[in-house]
């Protein structure tokens, strides 16, 4: 078992960067050219942001005009109050009486090579026909169509088409387990499962219809399932039920109204983890979120006719939903997509993919680029990244080690590095530098985007003007959450009760430095950031506790070098269990099985008894100073010292 402790963590880090007090200027030719070059859009959208988000509602295609911008009843706000409008109108039909008409939306790579290009008047084709699709399958507006699919340009159709006839999609990321895709549909009570044979990854199947049919064993409220074909695998059709994708596009007519939409009318579902053993059901409405991501990706990526956009992000997270498919299509971009994984066949794959259609934004996560500092520089020097003009970093705080590594490999020294802090929950980037203005600082994500109001809090909701504290939202953003579905309460008290009912705490620790950056420094409360994917350590936890032999769970974070944090799970067994190394394998795939493999503990120990207050409290903050290898904290509080003592010295044998 690893024991070293990382001086990787981006804390640590930080603290030396800020010795350092490295800051890098957009250089002038960057500057010339950017789509924000003066820096008082930030004290025009602070004097008025209902002023200045209209402005930017205005870029959109409206059915008909709002009547408000803005009504505030906290916890709750409604954006563009009065207004309609068509998500897919303002990603497809925009377009086709302009230039953009036959240009690419999409070009795809597929794992093992192919191409697919879909230009803007194809995309509003194959979407007006799925959504005729869906109609016929009986989807009206409100329902909801859960998409489990690889990353193929059907996965963007079906969102659309959703949008396009007004039912909600609700995405759950292909690595998910049966177990966790059976949740999510039981959860939304969706009607419609639009998957497919299978997927690639690393040059192997991932058997999507199989999962989905041991899922569907337990899903009464579906009554169709779509699969589209990816990889000629063999699949089992349940007759009555399940349709082949492209059976049903088969004579489909292109022609489909859009339903205008109430801009508070639900856009869609994205499950996230958060401090419980169950996901929340984010809900994003449609018009504030669709003026939030169309905005940001115009301002944040510099965005320009020409360019090809590239967000490595699967479309099942938030990510994927906003800066693959409604901000950059909203915006009229070609926006590449690859199907598969960075190291196949080999490590250069994403360079390569860079060099062969001429990418010249990139957007990707720092465990990824934590990979490719580990893998060297010889990859991306095989190939040609000149294109390359700007890029972005998200999921999780980035190290300085790895900022820079990025801007000098990957950007050649000349690209402006976005470092864009935001959530499932606010739907678009709500801090991140402006590219052709803000004078970056590597790990930081600078300020909050113009329109968007944060600060620093201490635990009493005093502001920290220099130092360590809370993220907090003061103020509505048009991409906010509107609810969590079906459970409006745990909205409120989750998001809207750290303070007071008006200020938005997202559970991520910051501090401001003294010239007002912000530095992200990463989840404070029971949720982890596993390379860059949320998990809750409590759906871990009853994962564990969920097998026979599992009487008790205790899952804490520990530092990792490449993917941030890795899962190290404590574990007490049923009286009679005898403990072997069979079992800790046995117990990692039983955690596969019930949420997927990116939940697949690292560290799994057997112990007699867990670290509890006298209340019964297990503490964490213990397990995590053992997992990581360091002194033990105060440990007055326990109620057996002599349990933690043993457990100690238990995970350094093992
Ligand atoms: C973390 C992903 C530091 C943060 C878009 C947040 C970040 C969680 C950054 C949301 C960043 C995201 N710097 N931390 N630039 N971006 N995070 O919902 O802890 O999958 O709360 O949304 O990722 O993860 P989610």
């Amino acid at each position: 078992m690893p024991r070293k402790t990382s001086k990787s963590t981006s804390q640590s880090s930080i603290d030396v960067l800020l010795r350092e007090e490295r800051i890098f200027r957009p250089n002038a030719a960057f500057r010339r050219q950017a789509s924000v070059k003066d820096a008082s859009i930030y004290g025009k959208a602070a004097r008025d942001p209902e002023a200045f988000w209209a402005s930017c509602a205005r870029d959109l295609v409206w059915l008909r005009p709002w009547k408000k911008v803005l009504v505030w009843r906290p916890p709750h706000a409604r954006w563009f109050v009065g207004g309609k409008l068509n998500a897919s109108v303002n990603c497809l039909d925009r377009h086709l009486g302009t230039a953009v008409r036959n240009k690419a939306a999409i070009l795809w790579e597929g794992e093992p090579g192919e191409e697919r290009t879909l230009t803007y008047a194809q995309l509003f084709r194959e979407t007006c026909r799925f959504a005729n699709v869906l109609k016929d399958l009986g989807v009206r507006k409100g329902d909801r169509v859960t998409l489990y699919m690889p990353l193929v340009p059907e996965l963007a159709i079906a969102m659309l088409a959703c949008a396009r006839i007004g039912a909600a999609h609700s995405v759950v990321f292909g690595g998910f387990s049966a177990e966790s895709l059976k949740e999510r549909i039981n959860d939304a009570k969706a009607t419609v499962l639009v998957t497919a044979d299978g997927g690639f990854r690393r040059g192997v199947e991932v058997p999507l219809k199989k999962f989905a049919d041991e899922a569907l064993r337990g899903t009464p409220s579906i009554r169709h399932v779509v699969v589209v074909r990816r990889g000629n695998f063999p699949v089992q059709m349940t007759e009555g039920r399940d349709r082949f994708w492209h059976d049903l596009m088969r004579d489909r007519s292109a022609e489909c109204p859009p339903e205008p939409m109430d801009s508070e009318d639900m856009l869609y579902i994205l499950y996230t983890s958060g401090t419980t053993g169950k996901p929340k059901g984010i809900v994003h409405a449609t018009g504030g979120y669709m003026v939030g991501v169309h905005t940001t990706t115009r301002l944040v990526f510099d965005l320009k006719p020409e360019d090809v956009y590239w967000c490595t992000a699967d479309i099942g997270w938030v990510t994927g939903h906003s800066y693959v498919v409604y901000g950059p299509l909203s915006n009229g971009a070609t926006v590449l997509m690859y199907e598969g994984a960075p190291d196949w066949p080999d490590r250069g794959r994403f360079w390569q993919i860079c060099d062969k259609y001429r990418v010249t934004i990139f957007y990707t996560a720092p465990t990824a680029i934590r990979s490719f500092m580990r893998w060297g520089i010889e990859w991306p020097e095989k190939h040609d990244l000149t294109s390359l003009r700007l890029l972005g970093t998200v999921g999780e705080p980035i190290n300085p080690e790895a900022w820079v590594w990025y801007r000098n490999f990957v950007g050649g020294g000349r690209c402006p590095i976005v470092d864009t802090w935001w959530q499932t929950e606010t739907g678009m980037i709500m801090i991140t530098p402006l590219p052709g203005i803000t004078a970056t600082k590597p790990g930081s994500a600078t300020h909050p985007f113009p329109g968007v109001s944060a600060e620093v809090l201490d635990e009493k909701g005093r502001v920290v003007k220099d130092g360590g504290g809370y993220l907090a939202i003061t103020r509505p953003w048009p991409a906010m959450l509107q609810t969590i579905y079906g459970d409006p309460e745990r909205y409120a008290t989750q998001y809207w009760s750290k303070w007071d009912a008006k200020t938005y705490f997202p559970g991520d620790g910051a501090r401001r430095d003294r010239q007002g950056y912000f530095w992200l420094l990463g989840r404070v409360d029971d949720v982890l950031n596993v390379a860059g994917h949320r998990i809750g350590t409590m759906e871990v936890e009853s994962a564990l506790v969920d097998h026979p032999s599992v009487a008790e769970a205790a899952v804490v974070g520990k530092a990792h070098d490449l993917k941030g944090q890795a899962l190290a799970a404590f574990v007490t067994l049923k009286e009679g269990i005898v403990t072997n190394g069979d079992l800790v394998d046995e117990l990692k795939s039983h955690v596969v099985r019930k949420i997927g493999a990116l939940a697949r503990p690292d560290d799994i120990v057997f112990t007699a008894e867990l670290p509890k207050t006298r209340s019964g409290k297990i503490m964490r903050r213990l397990l995590k100073d053992i997992a990581e290898g360091r002194a033990l904290g105060d440990t007055t509080t326990l109620a057996d010292p002599a349990v933690i003592q043993a457990l100690k010295q238990r995970y350094q044998e093992d």
